[in-house]
């Protein structure tokens, strides 16, 4: 599997610190609650940094496709009790976790692999089992149009990004039987932090 992020990986947190921060931090922390109760899938969870202070509460599983990303998070979350896999997520039989983590990567994804990557998560939560997303949406003033179009170039160009454009979260997560029970802006609301929960089986 070819490693996207082998070159940015090394500065990618302070990258976007430097541009955003703690903005994105904070939209994936602010939902982060009761953790130790709980068995968590982390997708796309990029180089850990900014679960670290809370790594002890982290239980379950760690998925990345980027080894330079894995083996920095790897590090940075030694003391939690997480387990870490280098490939794409895959449900399997019996394993079953309360919430999963999708911070900042279903933006890198298409839509078709965002429904895809629904579906694999729908057979691997419990029942009152939820998704915490975090990400990127719609600009909304000028400064974060052309922010949000250099952004894109930037990591077309550096990291083979495949999309041009936010996806449309909402109605994919409808589409796929999942309901938003809470919502936190950040940036005016080009960052959302949510959380949804699965509808039906
Ligand atoms: C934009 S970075 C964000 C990293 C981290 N979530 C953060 O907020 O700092 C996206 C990350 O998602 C990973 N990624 C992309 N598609 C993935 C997939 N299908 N499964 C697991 N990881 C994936 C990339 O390797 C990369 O580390």
């Amino acid at each position: 599997m070819k490693d996207h992020y082998s070159f940015l990986a090394p500065f990618y947190n302070r990258l976007t610190k430097l541009v955003f921060g703690d903005q994105l931090m904070l939209a994936k922390t602010n939902f982060a609650e009761n953790l130790s109760r709980k068995r968590i899938l982390i997708i796309g969870g990029g180089d850990g940094l900014d679960y670290q202070n809370f790594q002890a509460q982290l239980s379950g599983e760690y998925w990345e496709i980027s080894q330079a990303m894995l083996s920095k998070a790897k590090i940075n979350l030694a003391e939690s009790d997480l387990t870490f896999h280098l490939d794409f997520f895959q449900a399997e039989k019996g394993k079953l976790f309360d919430e999963v983590w999708l911070h900042f990567v279903l933006d890198t994804m298409k839509d078709k692999e965002i429904s895809s990557l629904l579906g694999e998560i729908r057979k691997s939560v419990k029942p009152e089992g939820t998704i915490y997303l975090a990400d990127f949406f719609a600009p909304k003033n000028l400064y974060q149009q052309f922010l949000n179009r250099s952004m894109i170039t930037f990591f077309r160009i550096v990291t083979n990004h495949k999309r041009a454009s936010i996806p449309d979260y909402e109605r994919i997560f409808l589409v796929n039987n999942w309901k938003r029970n809470s919502e936190k802006e950040f940036l005016k609301g080009w960052v959302k932090a949510q959380v949804w929960e699965k509808l039906g089986s």
